[in-house]
């Protein structure tokens, strides 16, 4: 069999970024050694580590490696050395280039409670159990990329939150293909009682509807969804949303599965593809070698899924609840926090299952 081989873009970014990107990488390497697969890994700056180098988020060298790329794996970006809101440049803006120079318009979040981590939730158990969700979130539009600015010798500043239908149709069908594959429902979340770019997505989202004869369909207004997600979580399967609506449910989608440190997920566009934990940079945590590597981990899954090695991105998800039965937890997962592993012993017991699977 001719070897596989693929490039991919490691942006460890900021925080604890470095971190469980180590993990992630340990993971892929395991699966590359199993699968005889070369992951030619290209290592590039991206955020506030990039600032400091170049004074730029997102340097062209960095862009260069991405467009170049098979796919991009990201750690996390942020520092709080730039939360001045008078700041020109800040960490975030390379993210929001990147996903916009990559034509990633599509965001998938899957959610899922594990069986042995609903201890941690703070919802009632009979709530989350049975939870698998997914959220596919818009991701180059509406109000993150609109007009923006300050008028009125600075006493008025605004934000346009803009959609064309071909944003909108080209996300809300993949939602219903996801959903094909899964309970055959799509919610959409949006804010139609006020909002007109939302009205339009019904309009687009009922006209593809028609050509998903045998997937069932919903509304659900944001304030309300955002209740139903904590009381009903097992009601949704496919939901899909726009941009900011999206980052706002999915950061709240993370108790449903007891820590925001399980949540992968997929950017995809018509070219490239980024992957990346849910969480953020935890500035706080960086150095400490404690933070989840499960969320990257999972999101290196996500990605051999996407290069078609789905046996390896199977293994890797086996081997995550593998290692949760098995009590290699990090300290957001342990209710007695002595009990804690590291994040690199997280990530070594992922790699040693993977080349050990138990049958
Ligand atoms: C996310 C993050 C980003 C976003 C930030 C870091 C710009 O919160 O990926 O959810 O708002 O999209
Ligand atoms: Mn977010």
């Amino acid at each position: 069999m001719k070897e596989k081989k693929f490039t991919i873009a490691v942006l460890p970014g900021d925080g604890i970024g470095p971190e469980v990107i180590e993990q992630g990488v340990k993971v892929l390497k395991a699966i590359g050694t199993i699968y005889d697969i070369q992951f030619d890994l290209q290592y590039a700056d991206i955020g506030a580590v990039a600032i400091d180098k170049t004074d730029e988020a997102l340097p062209k060298s960095t862009l260069q490696t991405c467009m170049e790329a098979d796919a991009v794996l990201l750690g996390a970006i942020g520092d709080p050395r730039f939360d001045d809101p008078k700041l020109k440049v800040r960490p975030e803006q390379g993210l929001l280039a990147l996903r916009k120079s990559l034509g990633l318009f599509c965001n998938v979040r899957p959610v899922r409670a594990y069986e042995n981590l609903l201890d941690l939730s703070p919802l009632k158990l009979e709530y989350v159990s049975g939870s698998d969700l997914v959220i596919y979130r818009e991701l180059t539009g509406g109000i993150y990329f609109g007009e923006q600015g300050r008028k009125k010798n600075n006493t008025y500043a605004y934000d346009v939150c803009g959609y064309h239908i071909f944003e909108i149709e080209r996300i809300v069908r993949l939602a219903f293909e996801a959903a094909r594959l899964r309970k055959h429902k799509v919610t959409l979340v949006d804010k139609a009682n006020v909002l007109e770019s939302s009205r339009m997505w019904r309009e687009v989202f009922d006209d593809i509807s028609k050509e998903f004869a045998d997937v069932s369909t919903d509304y659900v207004l944001v304030d309300n969804a955002t209740m139903q997600m904590i009381l009903n979580p097992a009601k949704f399967d496919v939901i899909v949303t726009s941009n900011i609506f999206g980052d706002i449910i999915s950061d709240e989608a993370s108790v449903i599965c007891g820590s925001l440190g399980m949540l992968p997920s997929a950017s995809l566009g018509e070219k490239h593809s980024l992957f990346e934990p849910v969480h953020g940079s935890y500035p706080a945590a960086a150095g400490k070698n404690i933070a989840n590597p499960l969320a990257t981990i999972l999101s290196v899954a996500l990605m051999l899924r996407h290069l078609g090695v789905e046996a390896g991105a199977l293994q890797i998800e086996e081997a995550v609840a593998h290692c949760l039965d098995e009590g290699f937890l990090t300290e957001d997962l342990c209710i007695d926090k002595s009990m804690a592993c590291t994040c690199s012993e997280v990530g070594d017991a992922v790699a040693t299952a993977i080349r050990q699977p138990v049958v």
